[in-house]
C-alpha cells in the first residue's frame, strides 16, 4: 500500500517535472500565435517612421536613393546600427528576418 503511494507520489512529480520543462517552449509557440501576420508596413510605423519619415538626423525616407544599395548590406547595418541609426531601430524585439522585411517595403515604398 505504502509502496504504491510512493509510486504515485513519483508520477506525479514527474508530470510537474514534464510540464516545467516544456512549459518554456509551449510559451514560445503561443507568442509566435499572438503575431501570427507579421506586417512589415505596421512595425515600420511603430518603431521605424518616427526618424525615417522626416529625415531625423540624416535618415533615409523611404524610397531614398540609398536604398537602391544592395539589401544585404542595408539589412545588416539596420540590425547593427550605423552612424546615428540605433541597431534594430531600438526595437531589439524585431527578429533579422523582420528586420528585412521593414528593409525590403521602405525600398519600395513611395514617400
Ligand atoms: C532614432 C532614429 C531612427 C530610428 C528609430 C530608425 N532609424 Fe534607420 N536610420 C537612422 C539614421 C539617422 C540613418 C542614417 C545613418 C547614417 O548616417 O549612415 C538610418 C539609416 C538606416 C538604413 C540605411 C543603412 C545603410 O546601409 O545605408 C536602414 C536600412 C535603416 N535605417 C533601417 C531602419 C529600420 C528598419 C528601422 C526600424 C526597425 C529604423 N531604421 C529605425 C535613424 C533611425
Amino acid at each position: 500500500m505504502k509502496q504504491s503511494q510512493y509510486i504515485s507520489g513519483v508520477g506525479l512529480s514527474l508530470v510537474f517535472l514534464s510540464l516545467a520543462l516544456f512549459s518554456p517552449s509551449l510559451a514560445q509557440s503561443l507568442q509566435k500565435e499572438v503575431s501570427p501576420n507579421f506586417s512589415a508596413d505596421t512595425a515600420y510605423k511603430k518603431s521605424c517612421s518616427s526618424c525615417h519619415d522626416h529625415g531625423v538626423m540624416g535618415a533615409p525616407k523611404p524610397g531614398d536613393q540609398r536604398f537602391s544599395k544592395d539589401i544585404d548590406s542595408l539589412v545588416k547595418n539596420a540590425i547593427k546600427g550605423i552612424g546615428n541609426m540605433p541597431a534594430r531601430g531600438h526595437a531589439s524585439f524585431l527578429s533579422d528576418d523582420e528586420v528585412r522585411s521593414i528593409v525590403e517595403y521602405m525600398e519600395h515604398a513611395q514617400e
